[in-house]
């Protein structure tokens, strides 16, 4: 049965989504009802100072258990995960850290009667025999790498929860997102953060995918908010139990880096395509998420120029 205040726990909160997350859901719901989770970084001072701060693993059930019966929580934000290129490395500890600790959540949301689940998928959960251009929501799914499997198998267990114990789950499949909170954290798209600190910091660029390499890409601000608005929107809108394709923009390397050019004149950039260049080939180059436009009114707001000019000002002032 939902309760009438939202007690929020987001799990993975020193994370990319989860350090800006955070601070957005205190600021709606109270800061005393958002308590953030992080497994063993250090909280930057405006997540420790923020709101209630805690240290899980959520692979481990029963510490995740003490958190959630201490707290009262009915609300969780699923967010610990390791990305494409670091889940390559290490398979196994991709699979214990995305799915093991989701099947946990899924298991005490149903335990503990929670009000609502969300987990992020991606454009990881697609693969090389899915069609690369404006890909439809229904479409293959046959990832490649270990990373896309848990969001495939993620996205089966978050539908396979909400039909069979009715617990209210909600995905995105978040493209590669662009933010400055936090450095680059071991995805295929994390290029498209890193230039920008390179650009500040050396004036110089050693991109590991090659020119040509459209993905797609959003600003963090524009999935935060279709984060919250997925979250607030009533039960009978959310058609889709698996995971909602979520778009903003698409570009490729060069194109970021000539919006850079106009800022940073000096700035270049160069190619090395490693391992990461056969993940991207294997994702799409847009996405069509209309049904998120449709069922649920999500719309973004950042535009490349747009973004790039907010990612160097912030930046630009953090790295000084
Ligand atoms: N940003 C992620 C990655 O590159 C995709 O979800 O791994």
């Amino acid at each position: 049965m939902a309760k009438e205040t939202k007690r929020i726990l987001v799990i993975g909160a020193v994370g990319q989504i989860g350090s800006e997350l955070t601070p957005a859901l205190r600021e709606k719901y109270g800061r005393d009802n958002v308590i953030a989770l992080g497994r063993k970084s250090a909280p930057p001072k405006e997540l420790a100072e923020g709101g209630p701060f805690e240290f899980a693993d959520a692979a481990d059930k029963e510490a995740l258990r003490t958190i959630i019966k201490k707290y009262d929580i009915d609300t969780v934000y699923h967010l610990a995960s390791l990305l494409s290129a670091t889940g390559e490395k290490d398979p196994d500890a991709a699979w214990n850290i995305n799915m093991v600790s989701l099947k946990n959540v899924l298991d005490l949301a149903r335990e503990y009667e929670m009000a609502r689940i969300f987990w992020p998928s991606s454009i990881a959960a697609f693969g090389p025999s899915t069609p690369r251009g404006n890909t439809p929501q229904k479409t293959i799914l046959e990832p490649s790498t270990m990373y896309g499997v848990t969001k495939v198998a993620g996205e089966l267990l978050m539908n396979y929860y909400n039909k069979k114990f009715g617990i209210d789950t909600r995905s995105i499949r978040y493209p590669g997102l662009i933010s400055w909170k936090t450095p680059p954290g071991g995805g295929t798209t994390d290029y498209a953060v890193a230039i920008f600190y390179e650009a500040i910091k050396q004036k110089k660029y050693t991109c590991f995918l090659k020119e040509g390499t459209y993905l797609p890409m959003m600003y963090m601000p524009d999935a935060i908010k279709g984060t919250m608005q997925l979250m607030e929107a009533p039960s009978e809108k959310i058609k889709n139990r698996f995971s909602y394709n979520f778009a903003a923009i698409s570009f490729a390397p060069e194109h970021v880096a000539a919006e850079i050019k106009k800022h940073i004149p000096e700035f270049t950039c160069d190619y090395a395509p490693d391992f990461r260049q056969s993940i991207a080939d294997s994702w799409p180059k847009s996405i069509n998420d209309s049904c998120a436009r449709e069922e649920w009114g999500w719309k973004h707001e950042y535009d490349l120029e747009k973004m790039a000019a907010d990612m160097l000002e912030n930046l630009g002032r953090v790295l000084k």
